[in-house]
């Protein structure tokens, strides 16, 4: 519950780029590196498989790219990834080619 009350908060820091040009300086193969090792296992834990049906479930909750970058953020302290901004940069080049395909 923690991660839905701290959403807004990030949805307020993310700021004002429109698209998904946000991840343009992301490598989407890093952020599958750094996705694959951090953030499997409680997507896993709630949904089976390989938890990957979080980002395409029907009721998924993100639908700009930049709530995807919020929420990014926000998984990554409460996963304690410790990651920095490039690297959430990569991760959402990689959920973004993979499973959201923003423009
Ligand atoms: C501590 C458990 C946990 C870990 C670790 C975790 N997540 Fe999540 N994640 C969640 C929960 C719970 C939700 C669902 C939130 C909701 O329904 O609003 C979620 C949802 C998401 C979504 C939104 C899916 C959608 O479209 O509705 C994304 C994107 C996401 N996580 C990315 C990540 C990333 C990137 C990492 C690795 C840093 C990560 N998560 C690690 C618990 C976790």
């Amino acid at each position: 519950m923690r991660h839905l009350l701290a959403l807004p908060i990030f949805l307020l820091l993310a700021g004002p780029v429109q698209s998904a040009d946000l991840f343009a300086k992301g490598d989407a193969k890093a952020g599958k590196a750094l996705h694959d090792k951090s953030c499997i296992s409680c997507h896993k834990s709630m949904l089976g498989g390989d938890g990957s049906a979080m980002y395409s479930r029907m009721e998924r909750k993100i639908k700009t790219p930049q709530k995807l970058q919020a929420q990014i953020s926000g998984c990554n302290s409460n996963a304690g990834a410790g990651w920095f901004p490039e690297d959430e940069l990569h991760v959402g080049a990689y959920l973004n080619q993979q499973y959201y395909k923003f423009k």
